[in-house]
Formats: C-alpha cells, structure tokens, sequence
C-alpha cells in the first residue's frame, strides 16, 4: 500500500530496538522491518536507547528539576510520529529494564504523547521462544498507555541462526511476515488519517452516534 495517502504526507513512523547491544538481534529484526516500512512509502526515523542516555527514572530528581532533557527529546520524537516500530528483546520472561525505563520517563508529564499512536511489535531472542512473553508484557503497557498496537507480531526464536553475516534476514517468510505486520500498521494509520479527513470535510461534526456516546461517556 502506499503510505501517503492525504494531505497530512508520507506516514511517520519512530523505530526503536529495545537493546543497548551493538550486536543486537532485535536491531537487525528492526532494520528488516524498517526497510519494509520504507519501501510502503513510510518515512522512519531510527532511534538508539543507548543514545538516549536517560537516566533511571526517579520520581524525587523528576520533582526536583523535572524531566531530563533526554525524556524531552524523546517525547518530542513520538508526539511528531504517526506510530512506532518496536524490536523488543525479552529479559527474564519481560520487557529489558532500559527499554522499560524510557517508556516510563515518556509517559510522563501532562502532555501525553502515547494516547493515540499505533505500535507494531516485534522481538528475537536466541532461545526457543522468540521474545514471545516480552511481547505480551509490551502489549499491555503500550495498551494501558492508549497506543493502538497491531494484532499480529512478529518473533524470531533462534536468533543465532536467523541473520546472515550482513545481517540480513536468511528466511524471505520472515521478510513477508515483517511485511504484512508493518502493512497492518500503515494501514490502520492510512485508514484513521481518512476518516479524520472525512469528518473535517463533513464541518468537524461528529457522527450523531458519537456524539450520543461521548455525551454520555
Ligand atoms: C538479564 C537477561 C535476561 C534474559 N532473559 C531471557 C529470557 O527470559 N528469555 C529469552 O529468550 N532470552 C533471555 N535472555 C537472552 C536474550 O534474549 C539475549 O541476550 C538477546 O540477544 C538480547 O537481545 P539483543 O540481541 O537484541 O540484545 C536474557 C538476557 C539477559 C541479559
């Protein structure tokens, strides 16, 4: 599908992996997925956790000086994303605590940027389960913080094996898995970018069901 399809441009996507790791397995499932994404007309922008250098997020430091200028710069790249790309590795059955602390730090403050933003999640681990319990762990918390995520995933069980010396993808099913979950992704972002465009050509009035839910919501 292509990926611009109103007056809005092309579909903005952030790309993160959730490992400081220079050989990172999930950096290089990410680079597939963003090579997908881009190829469909997206615009990404890769971001590095390493690069973020956030500290560990401290209630009494945030009271004190308020948020680092790191968490700052962070919020400020999801708020200009349309939606996320997330190579999530899985530590001790979850989410890696680096990777969790900058979710914590964005979350934060009065201007919220996760309500609204569409995620595809994806993670490589080199054992047998492919990240698969870290992803549900990142679903939950994208969901609890108002972020639509994409059904599906993608997960890559014997990492060691799955990237070749380049550190490309060897499995072209892999590549087309990547391919429909980021598909997903633009798609569900194409499709609330119409119907936003629907209801500012239509006078900026709700339908009068939604107008009938949210009064009484
Ligand atoms: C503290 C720690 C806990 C880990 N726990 C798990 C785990 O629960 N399940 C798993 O599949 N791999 C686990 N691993 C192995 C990681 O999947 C592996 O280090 C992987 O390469 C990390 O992702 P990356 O290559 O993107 O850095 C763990 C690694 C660390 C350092």
């Amino acid at each position: 599908m292509e990926a611009s399809n109103s007056d809005a441009g092309a579909i903005r996507l952030l790309a993160v992996a959730g490992s400081m790791r220079a050989a990172s397995f999930n950096r290089k499932l990410l680079a597939a997925a963003v090579a997908t994404a881009e190829q469909a007309g997206a615009q990404v922008e890769v971001i590095e956790l390493r690069e973020l250098e956030l500290p560990l997020y401290d209630g009494d430091l945030e009271a004190k000086s308020g948020a680092p200028d790191s968490a700052k710069r962070l919020k400020e790249k999801i708020a200009a994303a349309d939606g996320l790309l997330i190579a999530c590795p899985e530590y001790n059955n979850s989410i890696p605590g680096a990777f969790k602390n900058a979710i914590d730090w964005a979350s934060r403050g009065p201007d919220r940027v996760f309500p609204g933003k569409a995620a595809a999640i994806m993670g490589a681990s080199p054992g047998g389960f492919g990240a698969v319990r870290a992803l549900l762990h990142l679903r939950q918390v994208l969901n609890s913080l108002g972020v639509w995520t994409v059904p599906g995933q993608v997960t890559i069980s014997k990492a060691g094996d799955a990237f070749d010396e380049a550190g490309a993808l060897r499995d072209p099913a892999l590549t087309e898995q990547l391919d429909t979950l980021t598909g997903q992704l633009l798609e569900y972002i194409g499709s609330r970018r119409r119907n936003a465009a629907e209801i500012s050509t239509a006078g900026g009035s709700m339908p009068p069901e939604t107008a009938s839910e949210s009064k009484t919501a």
